[in-house]
């Protein structure tokens, strides 16, 4: 929608409900000030740009590139130009700029190539959604310096394409984390050299169908889409997830089998194995070569699910026997702290699921907390000053349901609409007790679509959208500048881009628009069940 057409429909919104809503910038996320200006700049002539710091080349041809593929006319010039992109010392934070428009000039200003690629994204929000660029002054930083979505690829595998039109997207709302879940129960999805048959032999079947196609990221295609990431200022991290959900790597590789029960069978690596350790950090070490990130997530959630097994493996006792341990939850704390040191020694920051507090694992650990109905864990973390990404299942779990007449997804206790994700997470803060002291430890926050029930692109699109644009402004915008009424309306824009994107979104405003896309026929039930696991 455009500027006017966005102001005639706050304006009879605003008429139907009795109140006068305020005009606000057609912006997500909305930044933290705007000043608006009398006048408009005058975009008929297109856009020359200038860079005029060498470290922002990259951030105005990705600029000048947007525009051009919008259909706009825009080069860059090493002359005069009406669009410059500026170093300023004084803007403080990497991913801090200034976008001030007149009605001749704009520049985007920052101390740091991340600040000049968000002015620049909310330039092209301007530029995309208004008829005449308003002139303004908008300073902006965000909340948090975590902000982030979760994909499954190991439930159902997508593809290099479908990555790429994900990351574009979380790029034009200033999403910079894309945590890619590659390995699970099902599917082995990261080509490692030095072990093949992970790829070829763990790469087959999905959760609705063990026999499906292999399918797996090669190595260069990774190394791809790292990049084009990266020019996006998105940090990929991957995560191999262990020692449990290791179901399709024991496929490939038994002999690194810790065994596992009932619905969960094969589901651990065996800990008491000295191989394992070789085989797991070999595996580590070439999944650092491929993502140049400081992080490196290794899962360490639901090892409950196949710990039992350990109990009887005589490699598992005499584990427990040499190290002394009368308890089979020991071995998995001797596991992750020897993987914890891996990964330092890889020169990584690990990153793991809540499940590690109980193993008191180094305070260098980033935790994520995911158990919305334990939220002792979340404070827990935070008082023992682990780095913490919050993305509770309610509300930021996108394979729940996001509304009261859909059934294709979770739902439990509730479910996750739209508006519990735009409000995370200051009411939590005040439920749970969260104080600004234990927030400092917070890094962000992060929503999670595991694809056990997203088997397609239309369902993966349908449960992710509009839900990522409210995370992106919960993420970025500070709780004073948080309106959901207002972020309705500015959804607009975000319809009629996906409406041109062909992304098949659920329709707030018309919940019968799109239909709810139908789940996965599920072939054959083996290795999970999609019941829901309470632990
Ligand atoms: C998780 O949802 N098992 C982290």
């Amino acid at each position: 929608m455009n500027h006017l057409r966005t102001i005639t429909f706050i304006f009879a919104l605003a008429m139907s409900l009795g109140v006068m809503a305020s005009k606000t910038l057609p912006v997500i996320p909305y930044p933290q000030h705007v000043e608006e200006k009398k006048g408009c700049f005058d975009a008929r002539n297109g856009f020359d740009i200038k860079i005029a710091d060498a470290r922002f080349e990259s951030e105005g041809r990705f600029l000048n590139e947007k525009l051009q593929a919008a259909g706009r006319q825009s080069e860059i010039t090493s002359s005069e130009a009406a669009v410059v992109i500026s170093y300023d010392a004084g803007i403080t934070g990497d991913e801090a700029y200034r976008l001030t428009v007149d009605n001749k000039n704009i520049e985007i200003a920052a101390s740091a190539p991340s600040g000049a690629f968000y002015g620049a994204q909310t330039f092209l929000q301007l530029v995309d959604n208004c008829e005449e660029i308003p002139c303004v002054t908008v300073t902006d930083s965000p909340r948090y310096s975590w902000r982030g979505f979760m994909r499954d690829d190991a439930r159902h595998f997508t593809g290099v394409e479908s990555v790429k039109r994900f990351i574009d997207l979380m790029a034009y709302y200033k999403l910079n984390r894309f945590h890619w879940h590659l390995t699970d129960g099902q599917g082995w999805r990261i080509e490692i050299n030095k072990y093949p048959r992970l790829a070829t032999v763990g790469g087959i079947g999905s959760h609705s169908d063990p026999d499906s196609p292999c399918a797996y990221y090669t190595q260069d295609e990774i190394k791809d889409i790292v990049a084009y990431a990266l020019r996006r200022h998105i940090m990929i991290i991957p995560e191999i997830d262990m020692p449990g959900h290791a179901t399709a790597a024991n496929r490939a590789y038994p002999e690194y089998n810790g065994g596992g029960e009932g619905i969960f069978p094969d589901f651990t690596f065996n800990p008491g194995k000295e191989e394992t350790y070789t085989y797991l950090s070999d595996i580590l070490g070439e999944v650092a070569g491929l993502f140049p990130g400081p992080y490196m997530h290794i899962g360490g959630d639901e090892v409950a699910y196949g710990i039992n097994a350990w109990k009887v493996d005589p490699y598992v006792l005499d584990l427990m026997k040499r190290e002394g341990f009368d308890d089979v939850k020991q071995c998995e704390r001797y596991f992750m702290n020897r993987m914890i040191a891996e990964v330092a020694h890889l020169g990584k920051t690990l990153i793991g699921w809540d499940e590690l507090l109980d193993l008191d694992v180094d305070r260098s650990t980033n935790i994520m907390w995911w158990r919305h109905d334990k939220p002792q864990y979340l404070t827990r973390s935070l008082n023992a000053g682990y780095t913490t990404v919050m993305c509770p299942r309610k509300p930021l779990y996108f394979d729940f349901v996001q509304h009261d007449t859909h059934s294709v997804g979770r739902i439990w206790d509730g479910f996750c609409p739209l508006e519990d994700v735009y409000a995370f997470p200051d009411p939590w803060f005040e439920k749970i007790g969260v104080s600004d002291e234990m927030q400092s430890h917070i890094s962000g926050m992060q929503a999670n679509a595991w694809s056990e029930l997203l088997h397609n692109s239309d369902r993966l699109d349908f449960m992710t959208w509009p839900r990522l644009c409210a995370l992106a402004e919960s993420a970025w915008t500070i709780r004073d500048n948080k309106n959901y009424d207002d972020f309705r309306l500015r959804l607009e824009d975000a319809y009629r881009l996906f409406d041109n994107l062909g992304i098949y979104y659920f329709d707030h405003r018309n919940p019968e628009r799109h239909a709810e896309p139908a789940g996965p026929v599920i072939k054959k039930k083996i290795r999970e069940s999609e019941t829901e696991y309470k632990d």
